[in-house]
């Protein structure tokens, strides 16, 4: 048990890592020796972690906490879908392995990691496929389900997270679908013995006879948090658990038909779990984006194509700032939310396109009250075309 997700993926890092340097001989392990001598006795030059783009931020944050750097959380392009494209994997680890040949100085994969539950948009990596990668490039497999794994309390949504038990560890978050109060991470280990890379001990608690868990966490004081997601299971019961589910299930998908329904909305995800991205574009614009891209799909001359291509580019950085607008115009208004990201893997990747993110997960909406949502914020986004955009969209 720990604070959070992100002290959950740190947890599972730090395993990875010192897995990958361990004692050897006269050489201590990285714990005591330190990263500067373990490269240096293991023959490494760098120590990477591979996730996809949708990779949670907390990954690079704990790239920098562990000595590895930025850099060295190599971020693999999504397919259209947001799940880790495979191909462009491969191609990583092939080039990787290739250098290692080529040279005396390696270079190691500290972990692969597979995403259940993207944060921005819900959806899963193939974890059956990462786990075989994994192991052809001798990595540790850690799958960060934070978000969606919850799910997994109910049987009828195991299915999507297949892979997830071979997994040698899993993040999970009981403060985000568990609905406990903040906050409590989880990181499951499938080998105790993993265990053995992070474990200390103290003269004053923890002594080495101890079977406190603090042995393993990086935490030294914690708080009983696992009351909460044990209270909460009490109340909600698997059944409760799954009332719900079914629930955000049935409303994203009405969310998106009435979104793909309104001249004025375009979709920007197809949702695995119910995380839906949608954006305001307003009709007489989406029209125009239809054209462009169809033209652009049939053009053949490159300096037409180029073009063409920078005027779609114009048009979406527009529509990024009125929907950027609209997101404040939302909060101000303050009858609903939804929050913002911008994310490349739409129809119009590679540019990075603004979206605003639903997350149906309140057990007291109805399918009326996304109605009205959509409605309010369809008269914002138009007010705020009319008045800032209209004349300059009408330009490009
Ligand atoms: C996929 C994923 N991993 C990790 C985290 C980090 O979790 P926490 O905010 O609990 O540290 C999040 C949070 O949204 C997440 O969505």
């Amino acid at each position: 048990m720990c604070l959070d997700g992100t002290m959950a993926n740190l947890t599972a890092l730090l395993v990875a890592r010192n897995m990958t340097f361990p004692a050897d001989g006269r050489f201590p392990g990285i714990r005591k020796a330190g990263i500067y001598d373990a490269f240096r006795y293991y023959k490494c030059k760098r120590a990477i972690i591979l996730v996809s783009s949708r990779g949670h931020y907390s990954i690079e944050k704990i790239g920098r906490i562990l000595g590895l750097g930025n850099y060295n959380v190599l971020k693999i392009p999504v397919n259209s879908d947001n799940k880790i494209d495979l191909y462009r994997l491969r191609q990583v680890c092939a080039q990787i392995r290739q250098a290692n040949e080529a040279s005396e100085e390696k270079i190691r994969i500290i972990s692969l990691i597979g995403i259940a539950g993207t944060t921005e948009t819900g959806n899963i990596d193939d974890l059956l496929e990462l786990r075989k990668i994994a192991d052809e490039n001798d990595a540790f497999f850690h799958v960060d389900a934070a978000w969606g794994g919850s799910l997994l309390i109910v049987d009828k949504y195991r299915h999507l997270f297949r892979g997830i038990e071979q997994a040698d560890s899993v993040t999970f978050d009981a403060h985000k679908l568990m609905y406990s109060p903040l906050s409590m991470g989880m990181i499951l280990f499938r080998k105790e013995t993993s265990l053995n890379y992070i474990k200390h001990a103290s003269n004053y608690i923890i002594r080495p006879d101890s079977v406190d868990q603090g042995r393993f966490t990086v935490e030294g004081s914690r708080p009983f948090s696992c009351l909460k997601p044990w209270v909460t299971l009490k109340i909600f019961g698997i059944e409760g658990f799954k009332i719900i589910f079914e629930h955000a299930f049935d409303l994203t998908d009405t969310l998106r038909g009435i979104v793909e329904r309104h001249p004025n909305f375009e979709p920007m995800n197809r949702p695995e779990i119910f995380i839906f991205n949608y954006r305001f574009v307003p009709k007489k614009v989406q029209e125009n984006i239809d054209l462009l891209v169809n033209e652009i799909d049939h053009e053949e001359e490159p300096q037409k194509l180029i073009r063409l291509l920078k005027r779609l580019k114009k048009i979406n950085e527009t529509l990024n700032e009125l929907n950027i607008e609209l997101h404040r115009a939302i909060r101000q208004e303050d009858n609903s939310f939804v929050s913002r990201t911008m994310i490349e893997s739409t129809r119009y990747n590679p540019q990075k396109i603004v979206v605003l993110r639903a997350i149906t997960i309140n057990p007291l909406t109805t399918p009326e009250v996304l109605e009205e949502i959509v409605e309010e914020q369809n008269r914002l986004g138009t007010r705020i075309y009319r008045n800032e955009f209209a004349d300059r969209l009408e330009k490009l």
